[in-house]
């Protein structure tokens, strides 16, 4: 966008929430300006003279990052002929802004609550009669996909129906194959939207693991009869959410997405230069052809970008400081395997270290010199290095030999030179209870070294694809530290991997795609990856954890990242039913009091026409009594009605709730079956590598009879997930 604004179609910028906006963005939301400041390079090395590059871009309205869904419906709907489409670059938020976020009723988009506009529109005017008709376009690679198709609703995008385009003259066009749905109410219209939404294609890309690679239109035909007319007028809307507009070499993507990019690339040109062209129309200036043939998109939208339709437009972006650097999360995970590591040989009576460092001495000495001076009954020295430990012991000696020396030989009171000795009649400790305590507590640590060392894997594996396959220095050098103190899980797997395909690797001679070990190396990362977005990372478990499925799934359910969102909704449902129950109450009084009234007024009548008081008509006389009755009635008639809509759009949007509660179960449920399989798979791997190399105890072995067995398991976790969902509808009650 230039400074100048354009007259043809609005465009509004809208900002998505990140943790680090970045400083140089400057928002004016009264003047409706955005002005990036950049520094300029001569600054970066320091030279102060050097000023920003500032630039300055003027929007018809800017939406910042606290803007709530509702905002945006306000600022861009007015009319029903259009077209709205939101545009940005990957993760900006076209999809949030368009269709909503996928779990949090507050968050529906603009489709969901134009619905809801439209509808409640028409329940208002009763002058004419009203139609609505859905249908639901996906545009990939150019081709286009019909969302709505009944026959294929759960198979993937090439199953469906293919649409195509006709045209009949330079202005009309026919799309074959695209069904045309009638939506007698809201629901109707919003579960289209959501069989539609299910039939989205959904695919990977390295920036944005729910992107949507295409395009998608959904698209609302209003019918509208006046009453006692034949004439039926017919407007169009459509709701574009468009693909993200990525740069491939910003995203590291290939192959497959990296053709997938250049076609989104490419038809988002064609729309701009469509939009280009609009625009100098709109200004006055001579456009002799506005290239609509281009690409599909154009070909579809073009009834309903140019002439008197109202286009707006909704710019996303996102503004970030800075993007979260992989290498400082692996020296962060590697600290923690690290401690991790040192506290599993602690346990084991192995030492970490050969010899102290003299900061590590340094470090010790303070600790003891801490806790002794510490007035806190509770302060601990916690170590996880037993030199670290006799070190500490070292000094106490130390400090208790100065003591002695400068009282002339005595020790304090109650301290003896002599261990002391627990057999002579104090409590015997349970040795065997000890050493079982000691193994569980190694076997849970050795199961989160593995995790972590997956994520570093993980991680690793995304650098290594970003520097095309370089070596990263520094990284390179801490693995091969690592091997010598023994096998990491993600060495272990890539071991195991490469005996079991020596022969293969003995074959491959292509390039790095090609090789079958590296893709099945992804293939795991990915998996494991894609497991590890689903929960806040916050899972300890251990083997007996993993064989029990019904344990499994509580622990999963606890940490798993939607759930807060699902609580929300909980809440939310929870707040509409006792809402519901007040307007119930409320509605319930209103009827009451006007029918004590109306009841009220008729004795007054029967008493008025008895006393004959009638007017020269005949008509009996309204007394003050009676008049100011019937004004409370109208009174109360107008909050009963009141009342009652609310009541009845309260229900329709409980059930939307309940229904999204439903979807986020079982989102949940397919969520942690598929968590649970890589989780078991790696327990498996690590197992299978800890025998070879004789390490990990062999209880974690599933195969050994102790182990997990799904058959027997699973009856009883689906009883405790029955249990748990019929208590948690109980709490709905
Ligand atoms: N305004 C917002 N407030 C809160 N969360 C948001 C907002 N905008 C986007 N998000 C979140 O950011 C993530 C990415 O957003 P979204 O999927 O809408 O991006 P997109 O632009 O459609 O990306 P793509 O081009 O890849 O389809 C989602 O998890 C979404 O819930
Ligand atoms: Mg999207």
């Amino acid at each position: 966008m230039s400074k100048k604004q354009s007259k043809g179609i609005e465009v509004y910028l809208r900002i998505r929430p990140s943790k680090k906006s970045y400083p140089g963005l400057i928002l004016d939301k009264e003047g409706n300006e955005v002005q990036f400041n950049f520094p300029k390079d001569g600054q970066k090395s320091g030279n102060q003279n050097a000023k920003d590059d500032v630039y300055n871009f003027v929007f018809n309205g800017v939406l910042d990052q606290m803007t709530q869904q509702e905002t945006v419906i306000e600022s861009c709907f007015e009319g029903y002929n259009g077209t709205i489409f939101a545009y940005g670059q990957t993760g900006s938020g076209k999809t949030y802004t368009i269709t909503g976020g996928a779990e949090r009723y507050n968050d529906r988009g603009i489709i969901p609550r134009t619905i809801s506009y439209i509808f409640n529109e028409i329940s208002k005017r009763n002058t004419s009669s009203y139609k609505l008709n859905v249908s639901y376009l996906e545009i990939y690679n150019d081709s286009g996909y019909d969302l709505l198709d009944e026959n294929h609703a759960t198979k993937s995008l090439f199953d469906l129906p293919k649409v195509k385009i006709y045209e009949l003259s330079e202005d009309q066009y026919v799309l074959k194959n695209l069904s045309v749905h009638r939506a007698e109410n809201e629901e109707d219209a919003l579960n289209l939207l959501f069989i539609g939404d299910t039939n989205r294609v959904v695919s990977e890309t390295p920036k944005n693991d729910a992107s949507t690679r295409s395009h998608c239109i959904f698209m609302i035909q209003l019918e509208c009869q006046k009453n006692g007319e034949d004439v039926k007028t017919v407007s169009k809307l459509h709701l574009v959410d468009l693909s993200g507009s990525e740069r491939p070499s910003q995203t590291g993507i290939d192959g497959k997405t990296l053709e997938e990019a250049k076609n989104i690339n490419l038809s988002l040109h064609y729309l701009a230069q469509v939009i280009e062209c609009l625009n100098e129309k709109a200004r006055g200036n001579h456009v002799t052809h506005i290239p609509y043939r281009n690409s599909m998109m154009t070909q579809i939208l073009r009834d309903s970008l140019g002439g008197n339709c109202k286009t707006k437009m909704i710019a996303t972006m996102i503004s970030r400081n800075e993007q979260v650097d992989p290498g400082v999360i692996i020296s962060r995970l590697k600290k923690e395997v690290q401690e991790l590591k040192a506290e599993i040989a602690l346990l084991k009576g192995e030492d970490v270290k050969e010899n102290l460092t003299s900061e590590d001495i340094e470090r010790c000495n303070k600790m003891v010199q801490e806790f002794i001076d510490s007035s806190d009954p509770s302060s601990t020295i916690v170590l996880a290095d037993r030199l670290m430990i006799n070190q500490c012991f070292y000094h106490f000696k130390h400090i208790f030999r100065d003591m002695q020396k400068k009282k002339g030989g005595a020790g304090p009171a109650g301290f003896s030179s002599a261990p002391e000795k627990t057999s002579g009649g104090g409590p015997v400790k349970d040795d065997s209870m000890e050493v079982k305590k000691s193994q569980e507590e190694i076997q849970r640590l050795q199961i989160l070294v593995q995790q972590r060392d997956n994520e570093i894997g993980i991680l690793l594996n995304y650098l290594n694809k970003k520097k095309g396959d370089e070596t990263i220095p520094g990284i390179g050098v801490q693995r091969q530290e690592e091997s010598k103190g023994g096998q990491t899980l993600f060495q272990m797997m890539q071991n195991s991997n490469q005996d079991s395909n020596k022969k293969n690797l003995e074959v491959v001679q292509g390039g790095v795609n090609d090789n079958p070990i590296q893709k099945r190396q992804n293939q795991q990362d990915r998996e494991m990856y894609e497991v590890q977005q689903m929960t806040n990372g916050h899972i300890h478990l251990t083997n007996e954890d993993l064989a029990d499925r019904s344990k499994a799934f509580d622990l999963f359910r606890r940490s798993y990242r939607k759930n807060e969102a699902m609580d929300e909704n909980r809440e939310l449902l929870k707040q509409k039913y006792s809402r519901g129950k007040e307007l119930g109450n409320m509605v319930n009084e209103s009827r009451d009091q006007i029918k004590v009234l109306t009841n009220k007024i008729e004795q007054i009548r029967k008493e008025n026409a008895m006393r004959g008081q009638v007017d020269s008509n005949g008509e009996i006389i309204q007394t003050p009594e009676e008049l100011n009755m019937q004004q409370k009635i109208s009174i109360l008639k107008k909050s009963y009605q009141d009342q009652y809509q609310e009541l009845k759009e309260l229900k329709s949007e409980i059930e939307r709730i309940t229904n999204l509660l439903e979807r986020s179960r079982q989102q949940m449920q397919n969520d942690f079956e598929k968590w649970l399989s890589v989780m078991l798979k790696q327990n498996q791997m690590a197992n299978t590598s800890s025998i070879n190399s004789g390490g990990i105890n062999s209880t974690l072995n599933t195969s050994t009879g102790g182990g997990f067995n799904p058959a027997s398991t699973d009856k009883k976790v689906n009883e405790n997930l029955e249990a748990f969902y019929r208590a948690r509808n109980e709490i709905y009650k």
